[in-house]
């Protein structure tokens, strides 16, 4: 949705819906959430999720080489075996459970995690 005036995020209780699980590729999904501070409805968080097992996992969409987004091609934040989050720029690889990144250019370092919940009906709800 393009006008901010009108656009009301769902909540739940005090979690905010940002997609639905099957919303999530097999090589993840990439979103961009607005109003998520108040008084500032231009600013967004630019977040990426993917799939672990039952789990879903979501980190802030910035290598920690050089704080550049991961994802060259829109959704397409894994390798080609689907089992390590990859940076697409110098080809860093991340444990999708904890963002440890495990080879590449800042091995030790890892993505910066977000809380998420999901919901009985598949909903990706945004906090602790
Ligand atoms: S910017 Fe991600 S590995 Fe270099």
């Amino acid at each position: 949705m393009t006008d901010n005036k009108k656009y009301q995020p769902e909540m739940r209780g005090n979690k905010r819906v940002i997609c639905h699980i099957s919303d999530i590729t097999e090589t993840g999904k990439g979103l961009s959430i607005k109003k998520i501070v108040k008084g500032d409805p231009d600013r967004s968080l630019d977040l990426l999720l993917v799939t672990d097992g039952d789990e879903v996992q979501g980190y802030f969409n910035i290598c920690p080489h050089q704080g550049s987004p991961l994802d060259l091609k829109p959704d397409v934040f894994l390798d080609l075996e689907k089992k390590y989050i990859q940076c697409s720029t110098h080809g860093a690889k991340f444990r999708k459970h904890d963002g440890l990144c495990i080879s590449g250019p800042c091995v030790g370092s890892k993505l910066m995690k977000i809380p998420l919940n999901l919901d009985s009906d598949g909903s990706i709800l945004l906090g602790e």
